[in-house]
């Protein structure tokens, strides 16, 4: 199996390509490094199951290759108003990554018959009311607010997410990240893997479609 990563070069999307090479599938990494390292990547130079695209998801995507499935993790995703790699301080960006390359990502699973997979947030509810929030709880949002370039940036790509999901155009899931900071790598990658795997040869849940 062959899937994207988006934000490859990230805390997160850096795990994920490990564990997907690791399984023994390949990965096509793609980041723009705004708030990413190359180092993260580079220890996965050399290793044939893995090839790297410089672009920059807000623009359209070109795959050299079919692929299977595409996690899209690009965005900045750092609350620190202090910080340059904050996404306060990207604010146009931080809008772009989640609304263009939400468009952009999901073309790339439409054109391959992939399964897609994005990173939410529990950020979608804004300062909520209730806790823990479920796909029930519409949220107690600022639209303006400081943080609302990665609120609703996040709100706009669950909403194109359900779209085609309804559509039934692609098989898709979100994703948003467990409470608890340092389990997060972890379960992501597992939450991730399973759900890219499953529906192929050999899973435990049908077709794609
Ligand atoms: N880490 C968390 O606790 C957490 C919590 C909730 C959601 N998320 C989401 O998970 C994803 C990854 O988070 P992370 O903590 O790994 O952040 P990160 O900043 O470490 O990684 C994000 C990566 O995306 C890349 N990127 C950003 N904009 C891009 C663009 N336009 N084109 C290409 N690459 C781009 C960055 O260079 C970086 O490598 C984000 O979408 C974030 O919103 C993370």
């Amino acid at each position: 199996m062959r899937v994207l990563i988006t934000g490859a070069a990230g805390f997160l999307g850096s795990h994920l390509c490990d564990r997907f090479i690791k399984d023994g599938h390949a990965v096509i990494g793609m980041d723009n490094f705004i708030t990413g390292r190359p180092e993260n990547l580079a220890h996965l130079a050399g290793n044939p199951n893995f090839s790297f695209i410089r672009h920059d998801v807000s623009d359209f995507i070109f795959v050299p290759e079919e692929v299977d499935g595409v996690l899209h993790f690009a965005s900045p995703a750092s609350p620190n108003e202090k910080s340059p790699y904050g996404y306060m301080n990207l604010p146009i960006q931080t809008m772009k990554a989640g609304a263009l390359g939400t468009h952009n990502t999901l073309g790339v699973a439409r054109a391959n018959n992939a399964r897609f997979l994005l990173a939410s947030t529990s950020e979608i509810y804004g300062d909520p009311e209730v806790h823990r929030q479920n796909e029930a709880y519409w949220g107690h949002v600022n639209p303006i607010g400081k943080r609302s370039v990665y609120d609703e940036a996040k709100r706009l790509l669950r909403g194109a997410l359900r779209l085609s999901q309804r559509q039934r155009e692609y098989r898709a899931f979100s994703m948003i990240s467990t409470p608890s900071f340092t389990s997060i790598s972890l379960s992501i990658r597992n939450q991730a893997r399973s759900f890219i795997l499953s529906g192929f040869p050999g899973s435990s849940e049908s077709a794609r479609r």
